[in-house]
Order: structure tokens, then sequence, then C-alpha cells
């Protein structure tokens, strides 16, 4: 059988990571600024975490939502401490698609409307309600076409007071755009979402699936903006490479029975998982290196003069190529051995383990340097 080909490979089969580390199967080694998508959040194969998972799957890997699962309580409570939201209400998924969808729907339930407010260059996931809220038609099926999604642009306050009304059900936004190329929304456009949904009554969802858990050096980016969303959505950094999301619920929006549900989330390994990335984001001071090693590296990339657009928070850094140096990626990858990511047309997104040093930051100021140079 052939596997269904939807993406496109660079030719290399990593075998081992350690760290910020990959090696592949020839044995070459690589330093990965990428962290597979900004889903490595404590360092590969951390060695708290392969101790907790290991031995997790020595006593039980999965049981469904039908029986008490402790673990999930004792991750609730370390993630609202952690993260600042000990009053709210966690309901666990697989995904940062999952988190968005539920996050939607959570929304047209409480509000009972449907109307969804997005923004340009917007990227939510794949699945039905989260791709029609995805600024790109062409992942867009028909049939995920029939949502009510309006596109606003990016941190436009006059358009954003003109499409409020009583009519919409919930704002959702990015806590700083990933794959849009790493835009942050102003925090003043931030305090005005959460004061215009208060307003209309509907619900503000922030997609922290790229920006959370301690990427940024806060637990989330909104943080910066001071703001409280309704609903919060993560996915990635959540299990440091275990397929694991959630959703984050204000204290006052009611369950009920059946209202949402999954198989497989919130299972005993991913439960394991999650709550071992927190232990060692809190233990090792993760958000804090992030803040630190992220301010380094921004100050860095805007002395190099061929750079334009540096921007980002702690270690979620983008910044664009001049059109002569396309190439830049590629070659940090093939002839230096560097992960970093891309966004469309030209710019690079680093987005490493909140573990990352000075020194490995370093090797990459250097590697680019020499491009830019040549
Ligand atoms: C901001 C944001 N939301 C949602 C998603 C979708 O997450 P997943 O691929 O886990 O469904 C992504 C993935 O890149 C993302 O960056």
């Amino acid at each position: 059988m052939n596997l269904f080909d939807v993406y496109p490979l660079f030719s290399l089969t990593p075998v081992k990571a350690l760290g910020s580390w990959i090696w592949d199967d020839k044995g070459d080694k690589y330093l990965d600024l990428y962290g597979g998508h900004a889903v490595i959040s404590i360092g590969h194969s951390h060695p708290h975490y392969v101790q907790a998972l290991t031995e997790q799957l020595g006593k039980m890997a999965f049981y469904s939502n039908s029986v008490q699962n402790p673990l999930q309580e004792q991750l609730a409570e370390k993630l609202g401490a952690l993260s600042g939201y000990p009053d709210y209400q966690l309901f666990l998924c697989s995904s940062g698609a999952e988190a968005n969808e539920n996050a939607l729907k959570v929304a047209s339930f409480v509000t009972g409307r449907k109307k969804v407010i997005a923004f340009t260059k917007a990227f939510h996931g794949r699945t039905s309600g989260a791709v029609a809220a995805t600024d790109n038609p062409k992942i867009v099926a028909p049939y995920n076409a029939g949502h009510e999604v309006v596109f606003l642009p990016f941190n436009d306050e006059t358009a954003l007071l003109e499409a409020m009304d009583e009519s919409v059900a919930a704002v959702i936004i990015e806590g700083i755009q990933g794959v849009g190329g790493i835009q942050v929304p102003d925090d003043a456009f931030l305090r005005l979402l959460e004061q215009q949904c208060q307003k209309h009554g509907a619900l503000l969802i922030l997609d922290e699936v790229q920006s959370g858990h301690g990427r940024t050096g806060k637990f989330f980016a909104h943080q910066f903006a001071g703001i409280r969303p309704q609903l919060i959505t993560m996915a990635k950094g959540m299990g440091n490479g275990f397929p694991v999301g959630g959703v984050l619920i204000h204290g006052d929006i009611k369950a009920w029975s059946g209202m949402l549900g999954t198989t497989f989330g919130g299972n005993h390994l991913a439960c394991a998982a999650s709550l071992a990335v927190l232990e060692v984001i809190e233990q090792e001071g993760l958000m804090e290196n992030a803040a630190q090693q992220g301010t380094y590296c921004m100050e860095a990339l805007k002395q190099l003069p061929l750079l334009q657009n540096v921007r980002g928070r702690g270690l979620m850094i983008g910044f664009d190529l001049p059109e002569t140096h396309r190439h830049v990626r590629n070659n940090l990858l093939m002839q230096h051995r560097i992960f970093t990511g891309e966004a469309k047309p030209n710019a690079i997104r680093l987005l490493p383990s909140l573990a990352v040093s000075q020194e490995e930051l370093d090797l990459f100021l250097v590697a680019l340097k020499t491009e830019l140079n040549t």
C-alpha cells in the first residue's frame, strides 16, 4: 500500500533525538530549532518525560472516559495553577484542530448562534469548523465551506467594530499567528476583542495551540494583553510529541452530560505526558528561559541588515528574507544541519525547545550570517 501523498518531505530520516538535537539514519547530527512544528517544548526525550511515560505504559496505557481517571484531575490542577487559570475547567482531546472544533461548538451551544469571526492569515486546523475559520481556501473543501465565518483584517479595530453584533457566536484568534508567519496581535486589539465580545454576548476563543505552554515566556501569549478569554485552546507543546490537546473553559460555562466527548482525549498516557511536561517547565524554569533566550536571539537577528521584520515573542520568532536569499532555509538544513520552520512567501520561523541554550542559538546565528554573506 502507498502512503496518501500529502506531505512535501525532506530527504531525511531522523531516528534519534535528545534535547535540541536530532540524529538521522546515517548518524548525522542536526540542531532542531523547529521542534517538529512547535511541538517539542521541553526538549526531545527529556529523562523525566521518558520515565513518566515508561512508568505509565507499564501500569496502564488507556481506558476510555467511562471510568474515573485521577490523572485528568491532577493534570487540570497543575495546568490551572501554572497557567494562571485555576478557576477554569479542562476538556481534553488529542489535537489542535479538535481543541478548536470543540471550543467553537461550546461557543455555539452557549450563545445559540453560529456566526464566527476569524482573521486574515489565520490557521486553526483542518477539521470542519476549524478549517472553515482558517484563511486558506486551498484546504477548505466544499463540505467545510457551509459554516458562517467572516474574515476580518488582522489588528483592524474599525473592521471589528463594524462586524460585531448580536449574531456573533465566537471570535477566534491565535495568541500569535504561527502558520501566518509569526504575526503578533496588538495588545490593544486583543483588549478590544474582549470588550466587544462581552458587549455583544459572543465568546472569545484564544487559539494558543502553537503560542501556548510557555513558548512566549508567559504561559499563554494573550497574557501579555491582560485579557481573560472564555475559551483557550492548546495542543502542540502540551505533550512534547505525545498527541494531546485541550480546551480551558470559563467556570461560568456549565457542562451537560454528553455535550462534548472523545474516545482518546485525556487517556492515561496523554495525561502522564502532559503532567511530565508541566513538571519540567516548572522545575527547570523553562518559561524564564524562553523569555531570556528569545530576547537574546531576537536582538541578535535585528543586528543583521539583510533581515526584515524580525518579530515575535519569547521563542516564537519570525523574520523575512530578501528575495535573493530564498535558499537560506534549505541551506541551513542541508549544509549547516539546522532545522528551522518557514512561512510563505519568504519567512523563517524559529520554534525551538523552551530549553534551548544560548550556545545552541549562537550556532544558528553563525550559520545564518554565513548564508547571508554568500
Ligand atoms: C494555531 C494553530 N491552531 C491549530 C492548529 C492545528 O493543530 P493540529 O495540527 O494538532 O490539529 C495548528 C497547527 O499548526 C496551529 O498552528
